[in-house]
């Protein structure tokens, strides 16, 4: 037969835990008498309302709680804990009365964790509560380690979008070198880009990626030779070929960088066109990545209403009716509807940022 020394042996991380005892007062002495000897410290309350207190007060490791305590009974108390997200992993053991094999179905269909009578031995009582016990121990590990999981992976996300912000601010300037786009073009063609993507209704966090990657739309003209890229007069048909291949060059240029997939998109199909007249895949209708048709608009809309060193600029009211007019055929009507919505929020933006 083991005796309580035995069963402290067993018992080598019983010392810290606490356990509120919910009963009233002859089963609640019964509790602590099996109990006290093993050093666990005891919360005993003797009614309902001062148990529900203490128990989101100071949570425990453990309940236990009998069915029959006072105002209210152990159901209310079990059913509070299980509602409380705080609170709902403690283990719970109810004490029932050991004649009711109703009282003991509805405990587990409450949730309780273990279920005993008041005729159960001490010993087999400390064994189920010892149990219990390794289970909030193991509950504790786990959301201690599922908290670290998550710092960790925070850590590596924060890292993570440095690293790709680092990247973006490169090719930026790569393309700002090239001398063929200035920075006010970049700025406004992100921030056309995220307000259309917003009133379009598209997640934040895609509109926060368009807003980054539109930026390197042309990157690719690093890659097209300086006479084609800055030539004053009309481009021959074989230097417009040239030129329309800094699409390619922009995308493999961000395959190469394991950019995003948004980014990758822009890049390669911010020329092709809602009537499929683009290039370079000539790409039709939706089957253009939603990130280039938006950045398409964008990038027309800016270009038209500012000076290039071969055309002069539009007035950016006119630059607009000529997308919603004219060359209308050429975008997504639904992202038109959009640029139609938002015309005065995308003027202001043109004459803040230039
Ligand atoms: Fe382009
Ligand atoms: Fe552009």
């Amino acid at each position: 037969m083991p005796t309580a020394t035995f069963e402290k042996k067993l018992d080598h991380i019983v010392t810290t835990f606490k356990i509120l005892v919910a009963a009233h007062r002859w089963t609640a002495e019964r509790v602590v008498q099996a109990l006290a000897p093993f050093g666990y410290l005891l919360d005993v309350q003797t009614d309902g309302l001062s148990a529900q207190k203490a128990l989101l007060e100071s949570p425990p490791h453990l309940v236990i709680s009998a069915v029959d305590l006072p105002h209210p009974d152990g159901f209310t108390l079990l059913r509070l804990l299980r509602s409380n997200p705080k609170i709902a992993d403690t283990p719970f053991m109810m004490i029932v009365s050991g004649t009711s094999p109703d009282e003991e179905i509805r405990a587990f269909q409450l949730g309780a964790d273990e279920v005993v009578s008041d005729s159960t031995s001490d010993i087999a009582f400390r064994a189920r509560v010892r149990v219990l016990l390794r289970l909030s121990t193991y509950r504790t590990r786990l959301q201690n380690e599922k908290r670290m999981l998550g710092i960790l992976v925070a850590e590596r996300t924060r890292e993570l979008t440095e690293i790709t912000l680092a990247m973006v601010t490169a090719l930026e300037k790569a393309t700002e070198l090239s001398d063929v786009e200035t920075g006010g073009h970049i700025l406004r063609v992100s921030s056309y880009s995220g307000l259309i993507s917003e009133e379009l209704g598209l997640s934040s966090e895609f509109c926060e990626k368009l807003r980054l990657y539109a930026p390197l739309h042309d990157v690719g003209k690093v890659g097209v030779p300086d006479h084609i890229l800055k030539k004053k007069g009309k481009l021959t048909p074989e230097e417009y070929e040239e030129m329309k291949k800094h699409t390619l060059y922009g995308y493999e240029l961000l395959q190469a960088a394991k950019a995003d997939r948004v980014a990758c998109n822009i890049a390669l199909s911010h020329h092709e066109r809602w009537d499929g007249s683009g290039y370079p895949e000539g790409l039709k209708g939706k089957g253009i990545p939603i990130e280039a048709r938006i950045v398409s608009v964008a990038d027309v809309f800016d270009a038209l209403a500012t000076a290039r060193h071969y055309k002069p600029a539009l007035h950016p009211k006119e630059a607009l009716n000529m997308l919603l007019g004219e060359l209308r055929h050429l975008f997504d009507p639904m992202i038109l509807d959009a640029v139609q919505r938002r015309k005065e929020d995308l003027l202001a933006i043109h004459s803040k940022e230039t």
